[in-house]
C-alpha cells in the first residue's frame, strides 16, 4: 500500500467538520454526522481520523462495522459497539448501566432474558430501542462518547433502527454519532439508513474525488519520490476518477511494472481505468501462486477478515503454508499486515470473492460453517456461513437457525427471523421438525406483515403438526393474519375452524384465548365479533386468557348497559389484585380495557391503585412503553377528578414515551380536553390541528375521544353547529351497541344548543358566555336540547354515579324550556350539590358559575354573588382559568370590586419539571422520568427560574 506520509490529502474541510462535531459532543451537544460516498472515496480513512482525534481529546470510542455477510444478524452492529465496553465495565458498573429504563437493552446484548412473545399485535422493539438509548446515555455519563459505525450500508436493520432512534435523541447528550456509508452499493441498506436517519436531520460529508495535485502526490509516493509528468498526472486523474482507492491501486500497478514515471505513456494509463482494477488485481493474485490465491479466497469467504487457522482450514492449507501465503498477500497489498487476517479494502474482498463460482462459494461457506462450529465459535460468527452454505440436510444447522431465528423474533425483528427460518427450511429439516419450522416461519412472516406468505406457511404447518399447543399457537396467528388481510369474517371462520378441532376444544384455556384474541381484534377495529362471550362471565381470572376475557367482558357489559357495580367487579377480577400486571404486564390491552372500565364507572380509588402499580411495574422493568401507557390513563383520571393541569402534564409526557400507536391520537385528545378545561381555547385549537384531529375517525370506539375533545372545544367556543356534527359518531356508536358512556354527548349537545339558542335570542353578556352559561333568560332553548338533556338525565339517574349525574343535572337545568326557567336556580343548586359530592371539580366550578348567573338574573343578588365567589374559588383551585375569568367578570357586573386573578405562570410541563427539581432530582433523573433529553429539562428550568425570579434549585421549592 502506498502511504502518503500519513497525510490525508484534500480533506481539510471534512476534518474540520468532524472536529467541530467532537468538540460539540464534549460540550454536551450531541449530533449525527454521515460520511457518504462511493467505495474507495476515503470514508473509512476519515472515520479513522475521527477516532484518533477523539481518543487524543479523551473522548471514549464505541466502534463497529457492517459486514457484507452480517446483514441478517439482528442487532449485530449494536453488539459490536457495546460488547467490549460492557465486558470491561465489570459487574457492578454493568448493573448501574442497565438500571432503570436501560434494562430492556440487556436482552439483545445476551445479558438478560428475551421478552416473552405476547401474541400477535405486540412489538417488543420499541422498548428495546428505548433501553439502548438509555444504556448509551448511561455510558455517556462517565464522559463524552464517539460512536462510529462504518459500512453502515451493510448493517442489520435493527441496528440501523437503533442508530436512527438514538440520532433523534442526541440533543443534550455528550455523544457524537458518526456513520460511514456507501451510496453506490446496489441491494444494500443505504436507502433504509437514509430513511431512518432522515428525521434527525443529520449533517452529511461527501468526500470529493482527489484533484490533480493530490494525484501527483500519490504517484510521487508510488514512484519513490520521482516527479510524474503533467500529462501522466492528468491521465491518472481521469482514469481513477480521483477515487483514492482506484488511484492507489493504479499507482501500485504502474510502479510495479515501470521503474520511472517517464517510461509511461499517458494514453496507456487512460486505457486502464477503474474497471481494469479488478482484472489487474486478479492478475496480481494469479502471479502470487495457487496457495496465496486459495488463502485470499478463504479470507473473502470469511467476510474479508478471519483468524489465520480458520482461513487455512477453509483453504485446505497447512498452517505453515497458509502463514507464508499470508505474507505474500500482505506484500502484494491484498491483506493488511498483522493478525487476524484482513483484506485491505472491501472492494478487494469483492473482487476476490467474485472470482469464485457460486457453487464454490457455497461449498466454502459450508466448510467455514463446520469448521467454526467445531471450533466452538458463537452463533453470531457461524450464522452468516450457515445462511450462505450449500444445503445438505444438516440437523445442527437447522437447530442453529431456529435458535437465532427465535432470538430475532423475540427481540422484535421478525423479518430477520424469517430469513433464518426460510434458510432452515431449505436445508431441509427432518420430517418431524418441518412442521415446527414452517409454523415459526409463518408466525414470523405474519408479524412482519407478510400475511399471504405467512398464511401459506401456517397452513402447511397445520397439515403437519399434531401437537395441540403447537396447533393453537399457529391458529392464533392465522386468525390475526386472516383478520389483517381479509377482515373479521375470515378471522371468525379461522377461529371457528380452530375451535372445532377436538385437541383445541379440549384445551379450555387455549380455546378461551382464541376467542379473546378475536374479540380483541373486533374491539380494536370497531367491528363486531359475533361471539357469545357472556358464557365466560364466571371465569376466575387465573390465566392470561381468562383475564383478557374478563377485561373484554367489562367493556361489553358496560356497552350493554350493565350497572357500574357489575362492570367494576368484572374489571377488578380481570386485574386480579395485581395479577394481570404481574403476569401479562400493563402493556397488555386487557390492562387498558379494565382500567378504562374503572375510570368510566368513576371507580377512582381502584383506577388510581392499578395505575400506580402499572407505573411502578414499568419503572421496575424499565419499560417506557408501560410507563407512558399508564401516564395516559392517569391523564384521564386527572380529567375525571377535575385536575386539568395534571392531565395536561401526564398526557404530554405520555406522548413523549412509547405508547401504542392507536393511543397516540387519543392521548392528543386528552391534551385538548385538559386545555379546554383550563379555558385555554386557542392552545386547545392549535393542539387539535397539530395532532390532525379535525376530522373523523371511525374505527375502534376508543378513538371517539377525538370527536369528543373536538366537541368540547367547540362547545366552549360557542359553536353549536360544529358540536352537532362532532357528536354524530358517538351517537352512531350508541346505535351500534358500543357506546362510550363516559362521553356524555347528549348532555354536551344539549348545553351547546341551549346556549346557541340563548345567544341567538339576545346579545350575550360577555363573561358568562365563556363559562358556558346561557346568556339570557329571554331566549328559548330548542325543545331538542331539553329532550336530549332529559334522556341523558334519565340514564344518569339509573347509572347512579355522582359526576355523571351532576353533569346530567347541570345540562338539564340549562336546557330547560322557558316555562320552567323559574326553577333553573333550584335545579342548578341540585347539580352543584351532586357535583360537590363527586370528584369533578371543573364541572362543579362551571355549575356554580351557572348558578350564580341564574340567581342574579332572578334578582337574588346576594346569593348570586356568593355562588359566584364559590365558583371562582373552586375554579382557581383546580386551574380552570376560563371559568375563573367568567366568574370574576360576572362578579364585577354584579358590582363586586375588580380583583387580580393570580394564575400559575408556569406551563403544565414547566411545573412538572420544576416540582421534580424542587424535590432534589437531577436533570438526568427528570429527563428519564419525563422521556425528554437533559437539555430539554435544562431549558424548562431556565424558563422556570426566569418566570419565578429565582436563581437556584434551592430557592425553587420556596417559590413553588
Ligand atoms: N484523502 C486521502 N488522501 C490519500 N489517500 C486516501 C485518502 N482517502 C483515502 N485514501 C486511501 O484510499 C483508500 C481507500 O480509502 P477508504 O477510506 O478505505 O475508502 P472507503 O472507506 O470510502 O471505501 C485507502 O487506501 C486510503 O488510504
Ligand atoms: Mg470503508
Amino acid at each position: 500500500m502506498v502511504a502518503h506520509g500519513g497525510v490525508l490529502l484534500e480533506r481539510q474541510d471534512e476534518l474540520r467538520a468532524i472536529e467541530r462535531q467532537l468538540a460539540q459532543a464534549r460540550a454536551g451537544e450531541g449530533s449525527a454526522l454521515i460520511v457518504e460516498g462511493q467505495a474507495g472515496i476515503g470514508k473509512t480513512t476519515l472515520l479513522r481520523a475521527a477516532i484518533e482525534r477523539a481518543q487524543t481529546a479523551g473522548t471514549s470510542v464505541l466502534r463497529a462495522r457492517g459486514g457484507v455477510l452480517e446483514r441478517h444478524l439482528e442487532y449485530g452492529v449494536v453488539r459490536q459497539l457495546l460488547e467490549r465496553p460492557l465486558v470491561k465495565a465489570g459487574a457492578a458498573r454493568r448493573a448501574e448501566l442497565f438500571a432503570g429504563p436501560a434494562a430492556p437493552a440487556a436482552a439483545v446484548l445476551g445479558l438478560g432474558e428475551l421478552p416473552v412473545d405476547a401474541g400477535p399485535g405486540h412489538d417488543p422493539s420499541a422498548g428495546i430501542l428505548h433501553g439502548l438509548h438509555w444504556l448509551i446515555a448511561n455510558l455517556a455519563d462517565a464522559g463524552s462518547l464517539l460512536i462510529v459505525i462504518d459500512d453502515a450500508h451493510w448493517a442489520d436493520a435493527a441496528s440501523l433502527r437503533t442508530a436512527g432512534y438514538l440520532a433523534r435523541r442526541l440533543d443534550g447528550l455528550p455523544v457524537a454519532l458518526l456513520l460511514g456509508t456507501r451510496d453506490d452499493e446496489p441491494g444494500s441498506q443505504a436507502a433504509l439508513l437514509t430513511e431512518l436517519l432522515h428525521a434527525s436531520e443529520p449533517a452529511y460529508l461527501r468526500p470529493a474525488p482527489l484533484a490533480e495535485a493530490a494525484v501527483a502526490q500519490v504517484l510521487r509516493d508510488a514512484f519513490a519520490g520521482q516527479q510524474p509528468s503533467a500529462p501522466l498526472v492528468a491521465a491518472c486523474t481521469h482514469a481513477s476518477g480521483g477515487n483514492p482507492f482506484f488511484l492507489t491501486e493504479l499507482a501500485t500497478e504502474l510502479a510495479a511494472a515501470h521503474a520511472t514515471p517517464d517510461q509511461l505513456a499517458p494514453d496507456l494509463v487512460e486505457r486502464i481505468g477503474p474497471l481494469a482494477v479488478q482484472r489487474s488485481l486478479l492478475l496480481r493474485l494469479g502471479r502470487l501462486g495457487d496457495d496465496a490465491r486459495r488463502l485470499a479466497r478463504a479470507v473473502a469467504t470469511l467476510g474479508g477478515e478471519g483468524e489465520l487457522r480458520h482461513a487455512a482450514a477453509v483453504a485446505g492449507l497447512s498452517p505453515e503454508t497458509a502463514s507464508a501465503a499470508a505474507d505474500t498477500l500482505v506484500a502484494a497489498g491484498i491483506l493488511e499486515d498483522g493478525r487476524p487476517l484482513r483484506m485491505v479494502h472491501p472492494l478487494v474482498r469483492a473482487v476476490v470473492a467474485e472470482d469464485a463460482t457460486p457453487s464454490d462459494r457455497a461449498t466454502a461457506h459450508r466448510r467455514a460453517f463446520e469448521l467454526l462450529r467445531a471450533d466452538g465459535a458463537t452463533d453470531e460468527v457461524v450464522v452468516p456461513h450457515a445462511l450462505a452454505a450449500a444445503a445438505t440436510g444438516d440437523a445442527e444447522l437447522v437447530a442453529l437457525l431456529r435458535r437465532v431465528g427465535e432470538r430475532a423474533f423475540r427481540t422484535g425483528t421478525p423479518d430477520t427471523a424469517a430469513v433464518h427460518l426460510r434458510r432452515a427450511l431449505e436445508e431441509p429439516p427432518g420430517a418431524r421438525e418441518r412442521g415446527d419450522v414452517l409454523a415459526a416461519l409463518g408466525v414470523a412472516e405474519v408479524r412482519q406483515g407478510a400475511f399471504a406468505d405467512g398464511l401459506g406457511h401456517l397452513d402447511q404447518a397445520l397439515a403437519l403438526l399434531d401437537d395441540a399447543p403447537a396447533r393453537i399457537a399457529v391458529h392464533r396467528d392465522r386468525a390475526f393474519a386472516a383478520f389483517a388481510s381479509a377482515g373479521m369474517a375470515d378471522a371468525r371462520r379461522v377461529v371457528g375452524d380452530a375451535l372445532a378441532e377436538p385437541g383445541v376444544a379440549a384445551d379450555e384455556d387455549a380455546a378461551l384465548q382464541l376467542e379473546a384474541d378475536l374479540a380483541l381484534l373486533a374491539w380494536l377495529s370497531g367491528g363486531d365479533h359475533q361471539l357469545e362471550l357472556r358464557r365466560h362471565l364466571g371465569v376466575a381470572g387465573e390465566t392470561r386468557a381468562q383475564r383478557t376475557m374478563l377485561a373484554l367482558l367489562a367493556q361489553a357489559e358496560h356497552a350493554a348497559g350493565a350497572a357500574p357495580s357489575v362492570v367494576v367487579e368484572l374489571a377488578g377480577r380481570a386485574l386480579g389484585g395485581g395479577r394481570l400486571i404481574a403476569h401479562d404486564t400493563s402493556e397488555a390491552l386487557s390492562w387498558y380495557m379494565a382500567t378504562y372500565a374503572l375510570l368510566t364507572c368513576e371507580a377512582h380509588q381502584e383506577a388510581r391503585a392499578t395505575i400506580a402499580d402499572a407505573l411502578a411495574d414499568g419503572q421496575r422493568r424499565g419499560s417506557a412503553f408501560a410507563r407512558a401507557g399508564a401516564l395516559g390513563t392517569r391523564a384521564v383520571l386527572a380529567l375525571n377528578e377535575g385536575r386539568p393541569r395534571d392531565a395536561e402534564a401526564d398526557a404530554r409526557t405520555a406522548a413523549l414515551g412509547a405508547i401504542p400507536p392507536i393511543m397516540v391520537p387519543v392521548n392528543a385528545s386528552y391534551v385538548v380536553l385538559a386545555l379546554v378545561d383550563q379555558g385555554e381555547l386557542d392552545a386547545a385549537e392549535a393542539e387539535l390541528r397539530a395532532a390532525g384531529l379535525e376530522h373523523g375517525p371511525g374505527g375502534p370506539t376508543v378513538l371517539r375521544w377525538i370527536p369528543w375533545a373536538r366537541a368540547r372545544l367547540h362547545e366552549a367556543q360557542g359553536r353549536a353547529d360544529a358540536v352537532r356534527a362532532d357528536v354524530v359518531s358517538l351517537e352512531e356508536d350508541e346505535r351500534a351497541g358500543r357506546p362510550m358512556r363516559a362521553l356524555a354527548w347528549r348532555a354536551l349537545l344539549a348545553r351547546a344548543l341551549a346556549r346557541g339558542a340563548a345567544a341567538g335570542g339576545a346579545p350575550a353578556s360577555g363573561g358568562a358566555a365563556a363559562g358556558g352559561a346561557p346568556a339570557s333568560d329571554d331566549a328559548t332553548a330548542g325543545g331538542d336540547a331539553d329532550a336530549l338533556a332529559q334522556e341523558h338525565l334519565a340514564w344518569a339517574r339509573v347509572w347512579g354515579r355522582p359526576a355523571a349525574l351532576g353533569v346530567a343535572q347541570r345540562a338539564a337545568a340549562l336546557a330547560a324550556p322557558a316555562v320552567e326557567r323559574t326553577q333553573r336556580a333550584e335545579r342548578l343548586e341540585e347539580a352543584v350539590a351532586t357535583l360537590a359530592g363527586s370528584s369533578l371539580r371543573t364541572e362543579e366550578a362551571r355549575a356554580r358559575l351557572d348558578l350564580g348567573v341564574a340567581l342574579l338574573r332572578g334578582g337574588r343578588r346576594r346569593d348570586g354573588r356568593d355562588a359566584l365567589e364559590q365558583a371562582l374559588e373552586v375554579a382557581l383551585a383546580c386551574g380552570a382559568r376560563g371559568t375563573a375569568r367568567s366568574a370574576s367578570a360576572e362578579l364585577q357586573v354584579a358590582g363586586a370590586p375588580p380583583r387580580r386573578l393570580a394564575f400559575d405562570e408556569l406551563t403544565a410541563s414547566e411545573r412538572r419539571v420544576a416540582e421534580h427539581a424542587a424535590a432534589g432530582r437531577t436533570n438526568r433523573e427528570i429527563a428519564e422520568e419525563l422521556f425528554v433529553t437533559p437539555k430539554t429539562v435544562e431549558n424548562h428550568l431556565t424558563r422556570v427560574y426566569a418566570k419565578l425570579g429565582v436563581g437556584s434549585r434551592r430557592e425553587l421549592a420556596g417559590a413553588l
